[in-house]
């Protein structure tokens, strides 16, 4: 008899990434629910991707909106814990490292409730992030850990998780990346409306709250950003996350080099990703879509807990000054785009419900 599976999900990466996950539900006919979280709740970062990608409703929405990380996590775990009581799930899924996960698979281990962690041992060794905070949690309540690559699965066994509970699936960003690039051929390319050229613009985005919540560190990425678009001669679209441009106001901080739009719908970011000369992000999700996209990446971080993208050269790591991000992008120009993809073959979402059926 196949498992009653309760997805949970809450923000913009994991609604992508769960989306093949949840069309492998409905292809196999598995008895599942979406319960959404609400932490994000603005359009342009939640229901455009359900209308987008054809997914249906979540049952349950419990609308819980921003707040401080204790609040939050507080007030998703009470919440999920009133309808997990109620719907009896055999299993809890979460995907990646926000609160949202955490919360889900907190709630659901103190009910008795199995948890599955899709993208399972990535660790950036770094606990002034709230997401390594998350993520290693998550593992260690977990009892189905679906690690995306062979040296996530290692991470875990070092930490003393057992081998039975931890399968290699690949990353379903690969199942959303494939699913969805088909459909992108033939459709209206945002570049014609933003007046932008295949291979003659650089793509950016950031939003981590290490980098944007501090006035220095954002004006330094900001200048970074035009140092780049100036040495090359090429504008840089930014799709500005609202947590970003809440701040870029509250600090007072403007560009006239860089051109902010509003986050896009992910059909038009694949578009805006796969055409770009080169992509310059602090979002985890981007770094794995750019290896896979053949774009090569500059990551606005000191470290990432994505370290197969250093490996194969696909990306590199910039700290987030302006001398060091204009050198990585230079440098990243330099390299032949030759990498194969470590991420899987775009069959995570069909391992990962075939273990649990
Ligand atoms: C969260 C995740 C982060 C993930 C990101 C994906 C945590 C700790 N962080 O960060 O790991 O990379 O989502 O995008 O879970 N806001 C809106 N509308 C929304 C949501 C947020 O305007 O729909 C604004 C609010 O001002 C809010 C701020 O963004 O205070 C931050 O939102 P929050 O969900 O706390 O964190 P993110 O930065 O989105
Ligand atoms: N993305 C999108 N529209 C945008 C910016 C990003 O659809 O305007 C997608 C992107 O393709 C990737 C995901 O959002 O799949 C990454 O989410 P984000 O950077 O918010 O979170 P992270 O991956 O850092 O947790």
């Amino acid at each position: 008899m196949s498992q009653k599976i309760a997805i949970v999900l809450g923000t913009r990466p994991e609604i992508i990434k769960m989306s093949p996950v949840i069309r492998e539900c409905t292809k196999r006919d598995v008895d599942y629910f979406i319960l959404h979280t609400g932490q994000h709740y603005t359009y342009n970062l939640d229901k455009i991707f359900f209308e987008q990608l054809e997914l249906p409703d979540a049952k349950y929405n419990l609308d819980v909106g921003s707040d401080s990380h204790g609040a939050q996590t507080g007030t998703i775990l009470r919440e999920i814990e009133n309808v997990l009581i109620q719907e009896k799930p055999d299993v809890v899924l979460v995907e990646g490292d926000t609160n949202t996960v955490l919360a889900g698979a907190l709630a659901a281990t103190k009910l008795h409730i199995k948890v599955g962690h899709v993208e399972a041992g990535l660790r950036s060794y770094d606990r002034t992030m709230p997401e390594e905070i998350n993520r290693v949690l998550a593992d260690h309540c977990s009892d189905y850990l679906f690690a995306p690559t062979e040296k996530s699965k290692q991470i875990l066994l070092g930490e003393g998780i057992p081998t039975a509970r931890i399968v290699v699936t690949g990353n379903t960003v690969v199942d959303a990346v494939y699913q969805n690039l088909s459909i992108c051929e033939g459709r209206t390319n945002p570049l014609h409306e933003l007046g932008l050229v295949s291979g003659e613009y650089f793509l950016a985005t950031a939003h981590r709250q290490e980098n944007v919540d501090v006035k220095t560190i954002f004006e330094s990425i900001i200048s970074g950003l035009e140092r780049v678009a100036g040495a090359f001669g090429l504008p840089v679209i930014y799709p500005i996350h609202p947590r970003s441009r809440k701040m870029m106001d509250r600090f007072g901080l403007n560009s006239t080099g860089i051109l902010f739009i509003d986050p896009v719908d992910y059909l038009s970011f694949l578009q805006l990703e796969s055409n770009a000369k080169l992509v310059l992000t602090d979002s985890g999700g981007v770094q794995e879509e750019t290896c896979i996209l053949n774009v090569p990446c500059v990551t606005l971080r000191d470290n990432t807990e994505r370290p197969e993208t250093l490996e194969v050269g696909s990306n590199i790591l910039a700290g987030t000054k302006t001398e060091t991000i204009l050198a990585a992008t230079t440098e990243m120009l330099g390299r032949t785009i030759n990498w194969s993809n470590p991420f899987g073959d775009g069959s995570a979402s069909e391992k990962i419900i075939g273990v649990l059926e």
